[in-house]
């Protein structure tokens, strides 16, 4: 009988999903049964499965311990979000006059950004058809996002703990209420709210983080609110495994179906996904700046079914509070 991986290494099965892998055992390390619903299985390498199975978070042993280890993907992260302190609290600190001309500048973080607030514009008529009455921007950073929602709230809060990210979003948005403050520290009373975003957070955010701030979310969105958030730093795109498989460094490690279950571990139901780029398959095609036209947007919409979210390297998820 072979040894299952624990919840944080190289294989990651989440609940309820219909394959299950073990490692070790008659095979020997380096060899890993693949067990499917029907009673089927196959010995498979681990090499392979942490390469391209979808439970797996393809991050080094250990990785998840030291963010300074995290680096980042050329294709999927700037140098707006590198890390350089081991809380994510403090990375943007002094970034704000920076952060968006890098952001525009980035081929693939422009793209993202643009189909992003084309989804937004979409998604939050559709499910307040009659408005947002409280809408919380969190790690609203220069308010990216927070332009595009707040029209749709009658009131809408930005929070962030950068004072510089905080400085370009009140410009940007002068109607909004923008509150430098950290939500997991607590103290913070701003009431409830029917929505939330926060977006280009959990990807970079070290693991300890993500679970303190998905914590305090549940605190202040109501039962049956809006948490809609993005994962851009998915380890499990395609481009990512064969940039992996062809021997280049994989250090994001949130996959779609570790976010899916942080989400559901803190009483958020998953109610939509939208994957962004799935076409992309190689690394070297996220380099290339490209004008949204019809073309693209057909291309997006023939990739944007929510089954290709695992293998995206950005999607954004709709989830509900649990009432
Ligand atoms: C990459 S920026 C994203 C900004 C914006 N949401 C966007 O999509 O462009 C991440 C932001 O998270 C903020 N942040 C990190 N930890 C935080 C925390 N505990 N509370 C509030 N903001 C935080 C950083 O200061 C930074 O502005």
């Amino acid at each position: 009988m072979g040894i299952r991986m624990d919840d944080d290494g190289w294989f990651k099965p989440a609940p309820g999903d219909r394959t299950r892998g073990e490692t070790g055992g008659l095979l020997g390390p380096s060899w890993s049964w693949l067990t499917t619903k029907s009673g089927m299985f196959t010995p498979v390498s681990t090499a392979f499965l942490a390469a391209f199975s979808p439970w797996s978070d393809c991050r080094p042993p250990g990785s998840h311990l030291n963010p300074l280890l995290k680096g980042h993907s050329p294709s999927t992260m700037n140098n707006t979000e590198s890390p350089e302190s081991t809380d994510y609290r403090q990375s943007h600190v002094h970034r704000g006059r920076n952060y968006d001309g890098n952001l525009a500048a980035d081929p693939f973080d422009s793209y993202m950004s643009d189909l992003e607030r084309r989804h937004l514009q979409r998604i939050v008529p559709r499910i307040f058809p009659a408005g947002v009455e409280r809408y919380l921007d969190f790690a609203c950073g220069t308010a990216r996002i927070t332009h595009t929602v707040a029209p749709y709230a009658r009131q809408a809060f930005g929070v962030d703990v950068s004072p510089s990210m905080l400085l370009e979003a009140r410009k940007r948005c002068p109607d909004v209420q923008f509150i430098e403050a950290d939500l997991t520290q607590g103290g913070l009373h701003l009431g409830t709210f029917d929505l939330a975003t926060a977006f280009r957070f959990f990807g970079n955010a070290q693991p300890a983080l993500r679970v303190q701030v998905l914590k305090a979310l549940a605190d202040v969105v109501k039962p049956a609110g809006y948490l809609i958030i993005n994962n851009h730093r998915n380890p499990q795109s395609l481009a990512s495994l064969l940039h992996r498989a062809t021997g280049g460094k994989m250090e994001m490690d949130l996959s779609h179906f570790s976010m899916r279950r942080l989400l559901a571990e803190h009483g958020f139901r998953l109610v939509e996904c939208h994957p962004i780029g799935a076409w992309l398959y190689r690394h070297k095609m996220m380099g290339h700046a490209r004008t949204i036209d019809d073309r693209i947007l057909r291309r997006e919409r023939l990739f944007g079914h929510a089954a290709l979210a695992p293998i995206a390297p950005d999607t954004i998820l709709v989830a509900r509070r649990v009432a």
